[in-house]
């Protein structure tokens, strides 16, 4: 039942929404090893100023007070995760970070005050190599460091912890985020928009973006997949570890791993020929040797939206299909599919929803997560622009017809500033399509979709608000368009 409440949020407009035919839219033991701080030097620091409500325990966004921590900012994630028997992990995760201001003390979101069993438990804490007292309760771990870490000082803290991960339901959705174990046995992460610090203590808040390198030590026969690229792949006696990184900034919900014996990586070379990044899917064997077609149109793809929203922001791309949690979700640079969608008729419009994200919430990520609609709304109006692509304007216009008769029928509301227990409604999704499409109308096709790669050029790796796009959307259209959004964006009232 809960597992297909995400599904009714992404279909239930959709089944409706594309007519009859179509929908759219939507063991081995191994003690943990201390290793040293990582040797190739982070990225340079970011400059975010400490934010105006930041606290110890909190980066200030009002949306999910408890997500994020004020003070500093992550430059990098070193996670080591060893695959122990019984669903139990060793984790060890090195964050690299810069202080924004003197800190005394430091908060990372690792954690569920609902917990399943003891849940995971830290076992010890570094700061620059030297042990730090620690205290973790429910979501925070809260790290005294042997002495204060001046303001913009690089400072690295190592978190050693055990234990078995478990989902837990997200504020955003009625579903858990986390980790997942499916029926097949393959287990993976899901972690928008508040899973992340589930599986590894983070600054788990999209403000706050770092580089990640993800390394899982599996049995021998095992396969796990992580973001970016495989890197490396060290044989042991009896275990594997797959080193994979993911050397673009990247927001802690989009991290993932995908670890299974009935997995490989299948390399897509014709498809990385033809875009010139590297293409590659994660799947089990029967998919491996039956691919579902759409999946083989992943060039084609990548090639309509790069033309109409600019590059392709990563070095790579491609998708895991895996069984439980009746959605997809848009990791960077490996989307993961229910494998129920595997046969649907929307499968090409889905893979299209997740690919745009690429651009539209992964290369430029919402600041806020009340500005969730610069994701999905996006996404989706990328399904527009697909069905375009194939079908031209009139299919275009005929698609616009029957989601905007969907949106009037289950009375979607507007997608600008949500409940926070409602990131992902239906109205964020359409009617977050429909704002563009009502900018689409009123500005043409020019002047659009220079607004479209002006704004993916300026902001791409970093941060977005509402306000971002607005700006620029006035600044290429080259006048004030604050009547058009407030409207699309913010009224309750569907506008013509
Ligand atoms: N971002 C997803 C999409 O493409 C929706 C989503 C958010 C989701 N959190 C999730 C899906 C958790 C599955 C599980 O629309
Ligand atoms: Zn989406």
């Amino acid at each position: 039942m809960r597992r297909l409440a995400l599904v009714v949020v992404l279909a239930s407009v959709a089944a409706a929404c594309s007519g009859p035919t179509s929908v759219s839219t939507t063991a081995t033991v191994i003690s943990t090893t201390t290793t040293e701080p990582p040797t190739t030097a982070p990225p340079p620091p970011s400059t975010r100023p400490p934010g105006p409500n930041e606290t110890l325990t909190s980066i200030g966004d009002p949306y999910y007070p408890g997500l994020g921590n004020g003070g500093y900012d992550v430059a990098r994630y070193d996670i080591e995760l060893t695959l122990l028997d019984g669903g139990e992990i060793a984790g060890f995760t090195t964050v690299t970070a810069v202080t924004v201001a003197e800190l005394d003390r430091l908060s990372l979101d690792f954690g569920s005050t609902e917990p399943v069993g003891d849940g995971l438990v830290v076992d010890a804490v570094r700061v620059d190599g030297a042990p730090a007292r620690w205290d973790h309760d429910g979501e925070e771990l809260i790290v005294t460091p042997p002495a204060a870490l001046a303001a913009g000082a690089t400072f690295v803290v190592e978190v050693e912890y055990s234990g078995v991960p478990f989902a837990a339901t997200s504020r955003a959705l009625p579903i858990g985020v986390g980790w997942y174990e499916g029926a097949s046995g393959v287990r993976y992460v899901i972690g928008e928009p508040d899973g992340a610090h589930l599986w590894f203590p983070a600054n788990d808040h999209p403000s706050d973006k770092a580089t990640f390198s993800i390394s899982v030590t599996v049995p021998a026969g095992t396969f796990a997949a992580a973001n970016g690229s495989l890197v490396d792949q060290i044989d042991d006696i009896g275990t594997t570890t797959f080193v994979w990184e993911e050397d673009d900034p990247m927001a802690t919900y989009l991290a993932t791993v995908v670890v299974s014996d009935r997995y490989t990586l299948v390399r897509d070379e014709a498809a990385s020929a033809e875009t010139g990044i590297e293409v590659r899917n994660v799947l089990a064997s029967d998919l491996a040797d039956d691919p579902p077609a759409p999946l083989g149109r992943t060039a084609e793809m990548v090639g309509v939206l790069s033309g109409l929203f600019g590059p392709y922001p990563f070095d790579e791309y491609g998708v895991a299909f895996v069984d439980g949690f009746g959605s997809a979700l848009e990791n960077q640079t490996l989307s993961l599919f229910d494998t129920e969608l595997a046969d649907a008729p929307i499968l090409d419009l889905v893979l299209v929803h997740e690919l745009a994200h690429q651009w539209f919430g992964n290369s430029l990520t919402p600041r806020r997560w009340e500005d969730i609609w610069l994701n999905e709304g996006f996404a989706t109006f990328a399904e527009l622009l697909w069905i375009e692509a194939e079908g031209g304007e009139e299919a275009y216009r005929d698609e616009i017809r029957e989601r905007t008769r969907q949106v009037r029928a289950f009375g979607l509301g507007p997608p600008g500033s949500p409940a926070p227990s409602d990131l992902f409604a239906g109205g964020v999704y359409q009617r977050g399509a429909l704002t563009l499409v009502a900018l689409r109308d009123e500005v043409g096709d020019a002047t659009f979709f220079d607004i479209l790669r002006a704004y993916t050029d300026r902001y791409a790796y970093g941060n977005v608000t509402t306000a971002d796009f607005v700006t620029v959307a006035e600044e290429v259209a080259n006048r004030d368009l604050s009547a058009l959004f407030d409207a699309w964006l913010y009224d309750d009232q569907l506008p013509d």
